[in-house]
């Protein structure tokens, strides 16, 4: 095997979905059997590693990544058949929607409202993706992870994970420790679609009818997400942007109250959304930023508010890493103010002053206001 090509100072904003930030100061492109002696390497020079999956969850700061940048370049997928389920391997550089597209065709059931999620499979464990009432942590098996210091190669069961709400053991207690390589998922041959969330199971029933395939499904989350920039498209600009920038806020009791109690002193009508979860209510982080005074569209400077989703932040053209914290600062400010709602980063944050804790970013910036 020949060692891979090493880039210098390689520009990172192309590489992401948002478009900012500055450059790596390495960046490789690497196929498994060469990530070992890469991670090693790195550790050996205490150089930070970063993993580029589909960069659409992750913000890079202006001054870029002081360290190696990976790019995992194994794709591919295999099956192993277990009776009415099946078991799906994907190595960690594939696309995540190409292998819930495969899926669909296939008739196999359990990832079909996870459809139109830009980015790699390597990313979908990371953060337990989600959409429409389904979640990767459903039907995940194990993930295949590759350990940033020493190069050990483990095999974590769904259960060492610590998955949770866009969370996982990689992404928070052990952030940057593991390098996910492979993932095993297990799906249900003509399984039925999930059918959940509320948009989605209206609209399956008005415009599908009885029972639905994976694949009608499938087109319908691709068409919901579409109409709200949720899905890559380079024609659209209000799709420049990291998906979610916050998660949905999960609260107690008395939090809720305080925000009907804020809701109904701003004049606002209709009921506040929330649902209740296994640790606690969960608000909807789009509806406070937009009924705080930030609405879709908002902000006139190169980052603002997608104009169809204000959970969005977009780069407008020409934005940087310190724009959209800028935007990101005001906002979380702003919905505490207005609801005394704390809303935390979703995306991964990469090369900050302040540390790789997207919150203290947010904290350091604050200052600056
Ligand atoms: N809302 C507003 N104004 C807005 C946007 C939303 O009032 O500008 C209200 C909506 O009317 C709705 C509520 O907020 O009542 C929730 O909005 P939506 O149904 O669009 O879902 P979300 O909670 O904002 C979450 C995920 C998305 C996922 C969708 C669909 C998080 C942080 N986001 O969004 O995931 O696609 O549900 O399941 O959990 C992502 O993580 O990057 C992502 C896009």
């Amino acid at each position: 095997m020949n060692a891979p090509e090493i880039l210098s100072d390689v520009p990172l904003a192309p590489r992401t979905t948002l478009g900012v930030g500055g450059r790596a100061r390495r960046l490789t492109r690497a196929a498994l059997d060469g990530l070992p002696a890469l991670v090693l390497d790195a550790a050996r020079r205490g150089e930070p590693l970063l993993v580029l999956g589909g960069g659409s969850n992750l913000l890079i700061a202006d001054a870029g990544h002081c360290g190696l940048a990976i790019e995992l370049t194994a794709r591919g997928r295999t099956t192993q058949d277990e009776g009415e389920h099946v078991l799906v391997r994907a190595e960690a550089g594939h696309d995540w929607d190409d292998l819930v597209a495969w899926a669909c065709r296939e008739d196999l059931a359990g990832i079909e409202c996870l459809s139109g999620i830009p980015g790699r499979v390597g990313a979908a464990p990371m953060q337990n993706i989600g959409a429409y009432g389904q979640e990767v942590g459903e039907s995940l098996v194990s993930v295949e992870a590759l350990h940033t210091e020493t190069g050990e190669r483990r095999l974590f069961s769904v259960a060492d994970c610590e998955l949770g709400y866009r969370t996982s053991r990689f992404k928070h207690r052990e952030a940057g420790r593991w390098l996910v390589t492979a993932v095993t998922l297990r799906l249900l041959r003509h399984g039925a679609p999930a059918l959940r969330y509320a948009e989605l199971t209206r609209r399956a029933h008005d415009e599908l009818g009885g029972s639905p395939s994976l694949g009608q499904v499938r087109a319908l989350v691709l068409a919901i997400r579409r109409a709200k920039s949720m899905v890559l498209d380079p024609e659209d600009a209000d799709a420049r942007s990291a998906g979610s920038f916050f998660t949905n806020p999960v609260v107690d009791e008395a939090a809720v109250d305080a925000v009907r109690a804020a809701a109904r002193a701003r004049g606002i009508d209709g009921p506040v959304p929330a649902w209740p979860t296994a640790k606690g209510i969960k608000l909807a982080a789009g509806w406070l930023i937009d009924r705080a005074g930030y609405p879709p569209g908002w902000g006139d400077g190169p980052a603002g508010l997608s104009s169809k989703h204000a959970l969005a932040i977009v780069n407008r053209g020409g934005a940087t890493a310190r724009d959209v914290v800028g935007v990101a600062t005001r906002v979380r400010r702003g919905v505490r103010d207005a609801f005394g709602v704390h809303l935390i980063p979703e995306p991964v944050f990469v090369g900050f002053e302040a540390g790789p804790d997207p919150s203290a970013v947010l904290d350091a910036a604050e200052q600056d206001l």
